[in-house]
């Protein structure tokens, strides 16, 4: 298994380059477009700080497994849980985990595309000095004409796609070390330039106060699933990306150090993300909970008044779209190696198929936005159909099932051996993930299920 795998899949040429990718795949449109929205959806404070306790108690440990069993395994999610489960005697039905993860990432990325080609539309809005000193209603006219347009919104989810694809057939490695060592930095750094508008833009206070007051009674049940869901939506888990890139690790790469740098680079870009945006919801009057829209509504208002604000418009969604491109890579991933694997088709074969099925769920979300917005089941459009199905249900129960199998199922002498971690420190990790993680999951589901019946 080893030698055939190894031929097929190259491995990362550091542990720096994993790092990297696997930055990459974790900070994406989760981070800038969706945490913001979802936060303000969900009243702010309380919901923040549930979000960061599930980073913190179940996303660090659940990672730490998943990666760890993607390098016990070596090969795309399904093929790596048949090979664990048979190494710890294991039914042979854990591989389904790797089936659910593959399914959940492709259905992500029929969505993720279609978001990633509004902000693909927003550089070129940018260019053309389409945010110049307009007000709130002209930057919200110009979003309503995109969401209206269901042709310029399938031109840049095309667009989108083809870029993904010719990327994924080139290997992990080609050119994707690359483009995240200089977009991570420069990420971070327009970031900083936004925080400072805020500061200055007069709410400053009053959107540090809604990101970091909280008030329990604001959130129920379904915003506590939905802050557990982003928190393994923003990491990338429970759907075998973080596994996928895990199994081309090499081996004396230490997990747990690597899962907090991911996890800390995560965070802080949310949170930059959050403290830019807020103060200039309230600056301007803006709903909070104007939804998906939200920072295509508030950003470019700070662009359009601030010095070199064209500039940093234009750089600012362009960083956006590698962000999402470098995520976006990593949800098609798995499905990609599992093509390759089992189908005998070569990286570009494999990308091409999954791409076509990939694109087409894509156009159908487009017309949710537009043309079937009255479409609606258990209340939802396709778009938040699709995204409530993947981010809050199948992400977490793809946790758990991690959760249960690399705590309880695998042999410890395995999972101490690749974790290779000091005596106290594997203690700690075995602790959260065989009674804080499954449990934890377990419970909400269980709150939300209750507040159904
Ligand atoms: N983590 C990515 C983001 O925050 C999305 C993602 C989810 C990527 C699951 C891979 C797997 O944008």
């Amino acid at each position: 298994m080893t030698d055939k795998t190894q031929t097929i899949h190259s491995e990362w040429s550091s542990r720096f380059a994993f790092i990297l990718a696997a930055t990459g795949s974790a900070v994406g449109l989760g981070n800038i477009w969706k945490f913001p929205y979802i936060t303000g959806e969900n009243g702010g404070g309380a919901f923040v700080l549930v979000y960061l306790l599930c980073v913190a108690g179940l996303g660090i440990p659940i990672m730490i497994a998943e990666i760890m069993m993607g390098r016990r395994g070596r090969q795309s999610p399904i093929n790596t849980m048949q090979t664990l489960a048979q190494q710890a005697d294991a039914d042979s039905r854990w591989h389904y985990l790797g089936w659910m993860g593959m399914i959940a990432g492709f259905l992500i990325l029929g969505y993720y595309s279609v978001i990633a080609g509004w902000s693909m539309a927003y550089i070129f809005k940018a260019f053309f000095g389409g945010f110049f000193s307009s007000d709130a209603t002209e930057i919200k006219a110009l979003f309503d004409d995109l969401m209206n347009s269901p042709i310029q919104q399938i031109f840049w989810h095309s667009v989108f796609m083809v870029i993904t694809m010719q990327v994924v057939s080139r290997g992990v490695r080609g050119g994707l070390e690359k483009a995240v060592n200089f977009f991570m930095p420069a990420l971070f750094f327009l970031l900083l330039i936004l925080v400072g508008y805020a500061m200055s833009s007069g709410s400053y206070q009053q959107g540090l106060d809604f990101l970091f007051t909280p008030d329990f009674s604001k959130i129920n049940a379904n915003a506590v699933l939905t802050a557990m869901g982003h928190a393994f939506f923003t990491l990338s888990l429970g759907m075998g990306a973080i596994m996928v890139y895990g199994s081309y690790l090499p081996g004396h790469v230490s997990i747990a150090k690597t899962t907090f740098f991911i996890a800390g680079a995560d965070t802080i870009v949310a949170l930059l993300a959050g403290i830019a945006i807020f103060p200039l919801v309230f600056a301007n009057n803006l709903q909070v909970d104007s939804g998906p829209g939200l920072i295509f509504q508030t950003l470019p208002l700070a662009f359009g008044h601030m010095g070199g604000g064209w500039l940093f418009g234009v750089l600012f969604f362009l960083l956006l779209f590698v962000a999402a491109l470098t995520s976006s890579i990593s949800l098609i991933e798995p499905t990609v190696a599992w093509l390759v694997e089992n189908k005998d088709m070569d990286r570009p074969q494999a990308c091409i198929w999954s791409g076509v099925a990939c694109w087409l769920l894509g156009v159908a979300v487009v017309f949710s936005f537009n043309i079937w917005s009255g479409h609606t089941f258990f209340g939802k459009n396709l778009f938040e159909l699709l995204d409530y199905l993947t981010a809050n249900l199948m992400l977490p129960l793809g946790g758990l099932a991690i959760a249960v199998f690399s705590g309880w199922i695998m042999k410890t002498s395995d999972s101490a051996q690749e974790l290779a971690l000091p005596e106290q420190g594997y203690q700690i990790w075995q602790f959260l993930i065989k009674f804080v993680a499954p449990p934890a999951v377990f419970l909400v589901f269980l709150h939300v299920i209750g507040v159904f019946l």
